[in-house]
Formats: structure tokens, C-alpha cells, sequence
């Protein structure tokens, strides 16, 4: 059953602080199927009413999450053997939302999820360049000729076109920050490994100008702000 808390219910229902969303509760102003409650921990699942002020309240307009994945999560709704990010999100109705970019499930960091698919398009269509910064951990040292190739262009196992030029900044000799501006499946890894090198951790840190939040510990997410929403609108 999908569950979410009353008081994040009211929070994202009415553009409130959860202090805010408190006090309508202590005050005995919010119903829950016709029964005043007072608890924000309330879970809510798809077939509650929540009424304030005569009004039925509901989740209206786009949603737009940045999640900090653990490894081990797929990106995808179903999986046979893995459990999916969206068993993560303690949101009404997950399964409306999707994965702007997805993520291998042994790689962390930055997931962009959302309902808005004009949106997620910006970021994941080829027609758009977007960025995608990843911190690497290799098995073995990168030879610097590498930051030539990958500034030229790979070719990947498979693919008939080089890759677009990515930018290798090298931390130490096994750790390393690219940039991409493409998604191909298992993009960064079939790179190293056309440089005879095994990609061992992988971590998305931004995706455009989205910086993942220090504040997020792994499986913790938070909605984005106007200004990052922003970043992806016409
Ligand atoms: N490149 C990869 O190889 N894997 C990811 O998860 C993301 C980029």
C-alpha cells in the first residue's frame, strides 16, 4: 500500500511549513474521512479524504525529487532481484513518477525523479546536451593519455559513433571526476573499459547545474527547490 505522512501531505497540499501543517492539526482543523486527527504521523494512503476549510485537499501539479540513491536500488518500477529507488520515496502514488536519467544499480548518487515528462526530456534526450558529473574509483592507475582520448572521443564496444567529449580531471591515479554529456547505457563504465581499465565505484554528483545535497544521506531525498526546477524549463 502507498503511505505518506498527514503532516507532508499538508506541506505539499496547501505550499506550508510543516510547523504550519502542525498547528492546523493541534487545532483540530484537519479531517481525515470525516474524523478529526491530530497526529502528522498519520500514514495516508490513495483512498483517504483529507478535507481543510470545506475543502478536499489533493496533490495537484508536478512533482520534481532528488534522491540520493544507495547502491543496490534499481531505477526501474519492477525488478526480479533488486528492490527499485521508489521504495525509497515516502510519496503518494510512486509509481506516477519516473527516473530523469537513470542509474546502474551498484552506482549512488543524484536521481532526479519526477511526473513532469516535458521536463525529464530536457535532461534526457540526446537533442539536449546536459552534463553529468561522476566521481570514478578504477582498479587500476589511468594512463594521462586517457584524458586525451576521452576529450576526443571513444569509440564504445557496439556503437558506430565516438563518444562526445568528456572531460577526466584525475584526484589520484585510481580516482578520477568525469564529465559526460551523453547517457548511453552503462556509458562511463564501457569508457574505462575501452581504456583496458574497470570502473570498481561510481558516484553521480550533478546533473546540469543539480548538485546533489550534502544534507542527504544515502536513500534520503527532498523536493527540489523553484530555482533547480528552473533549470530544466523552458
Ligand atoms: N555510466 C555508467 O556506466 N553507469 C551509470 O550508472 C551511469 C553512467
Amino acid at each position: 500500500m502507498i503511505t505518506m505522512r498527514l503532516d507532508k501531505f499538508l506541506t505539499e497540499a496547501l505550499g506550508i511549513t510543516r510547523k504550519q501543517a502542525t498547528k492546523l492539526l493541534k487545532d483540530s482543523q484537519i479531517t481525515l474521512n470525516d474524523q478529526i486527527i491530530k497526529q502528522g504521523a498519520t500514514k495516508l494512503t490513495d483512498s483517504d479524504t483529507v478535507v481543510f476549510d470545506e475543502r478536499e485537499l489533493s496533490l495537484t501539479g508536478p512533482r520534481y525529487i532528488m534522491l540520493n540513491k544507495p547502491g543496490g536500488f534499481v531505477c526501474s518500477h519492477v525488478d526480479d532481484y533488486n528492490p527499485t529507488v521508489f521504495v525509497l520515496l515516502d510519496e503518494v502514488a510512486p509509481e506516477k513518477l519516473h527516473v530523469a536519467g537513470r542509474l546502474d544499480c551498484d552506482t549512488t548518487g543524484l536521481v532526479l525523479l519526477t511526473d513532469d515528462g516535458q521536463w525529464s526530456h530536457r535532461i534526457t534526450s540526446p537533442k539536449h546536451v546536459c552534463e553529468k558529473v561522476y566521481h570514478v574509483e578504477l582498479a587500476d592507475p589511468v594512463e594521462p593519455v586517457v584524458i586525451e582520448q576521452f576529450a576526443e572521443g571513444v569509440m564504445l564496444k557496439g556503437e558506430k559513433v565516438a563518444t562526445r567529449p568528456a572531460l577526466l580531471e584525475l584526484l589520484s591515479p585510481t580516482e578520477a571526476i568525469i564529465k559526460i554529456t551523453e547517457g548511453k547505457y552503462h556509458q562511463v563504465k564501457r569508457m574505462f573499459a575501452a581504456t583496458g581499465n574497470k570502473v570498481i565505484g561510481l558516484h553521480r554528483a550533478q546533473v546540469g547545474p543539480i548538485e546533489l545535497d550534502d544534507d542527504l544521506a544515502p536513500g534520503e531525498y527532498r523536493d527540489l527547490s523553484p530555482e533547480e526546477i528552473a533549470a530544466f524549463q523552458k
